[in-house]
């Protein structure tokens, strides 16, 4: 941001990229208007085809809407995430040792879905459409939900991207009478994290970049001293 007396902004850009992670547990507190007031200015500057600026952000926080719509994405939440934990093995394999990475996965998701109804904020991305949907149009919505998660960082915050609204669209769209035409294009909960940020762990910089043809690394794709990495997604294990 080029304007430090709008903002202040406790973390640089490339750490705080390194540091956004999802953050799945919030401290009891409301988000104040003012942090709001920055990570959607953020969203705001966001990039869009043509500069059409077609995206918007519902932020719910308190109120009687606010209640209903994190019911509802909880009780969306609670159903797929059943489902998703039987299918991607959360019940099976290493998925039942109480130790392995996969079970302290599986009981985190279980708190953040029973403390959905109480997150401090939750916020819809959305795109409204001009054309019938394409492949693309995502490209006009999801850089200004990644401005407000990496601001959200920048001011203490931090919150997590789900799809948990997919169970409850239609409730949803009644609710926040959302017109015709405009796609919810994610659920974001926020609030003060209850733990720490912490680095995100990817894979190494080489598996991600090509250079000249698919498959070829060059000599520079190397990563920062220090850099941790993981697995790249749920196993079946
Ligand atoms: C398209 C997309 C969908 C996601 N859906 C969910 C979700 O439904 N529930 C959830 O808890 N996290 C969801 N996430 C968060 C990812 O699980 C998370 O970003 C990933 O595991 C990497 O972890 P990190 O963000 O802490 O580095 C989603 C992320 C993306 C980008």
């Amino acid at each position: 941001m080029s304007d430090a007396t709008v903002m202040s902004d406790s973390a640089g850009v490339l750490d705080a990229i390194a540091t956004t992670r999802s953050i799945r547990r919030y401290l009891a507190e409301p988000v104040p208007d003012d942090v709001l007031r920055d990570i959607c200015f953020a969203a705001s500057r966001a990039p869009s085809g043509s500069n059409r600026q077609n995206f918007r952000m519902i932020v719910l926080t308190a109120g009687p809407e606010a209640e209903a719509a994190k019911q509802l994405v909880a009780t969306g939440a609670k159903k797929l995430w059943a489902a998703k934990r039987r299918s991607d093995g959360y019940e099976s394999g290493s998925g039942i040792d109480d130790k392995s990475p996969k079970a302290r996965m599986a009981r985190s998701m279980d708190a953040y879905i029973e403390n959905l109804p109480t997150v401090p904020a939750l916020i819809f991305p959305c795109l409204i459409r001009h054309r019938a949907p394409t492949p693309t149009e995502g490209a006009s919505v999801y850089p200004a939900m990644q401005n407000l998660l990496l601001a959200a960082r920048a001011r203490g915050y931090g919150g997590v991207v789900t799809m948990w609204h997919l169970a409850a669209e239609k409730q949803l769209t009644e609710l926040l009478e959302i017109p015709e035409g405009v796609f919810v294009a994610a659920t974001v909960t926020l609030g003060k994290p209850a733990g720490a940020h912490g680095p995100v762990r990817r894979q190494p910089l080489a598996h991600f970049i090509y250079d000249g043809k698919w498959g070829d690394s060059p000599q520079w794709a190397t990563d920062p001293p220090g850099t941790r990495y993981t697995s790249a997604g749920p196993t079946k294990d």
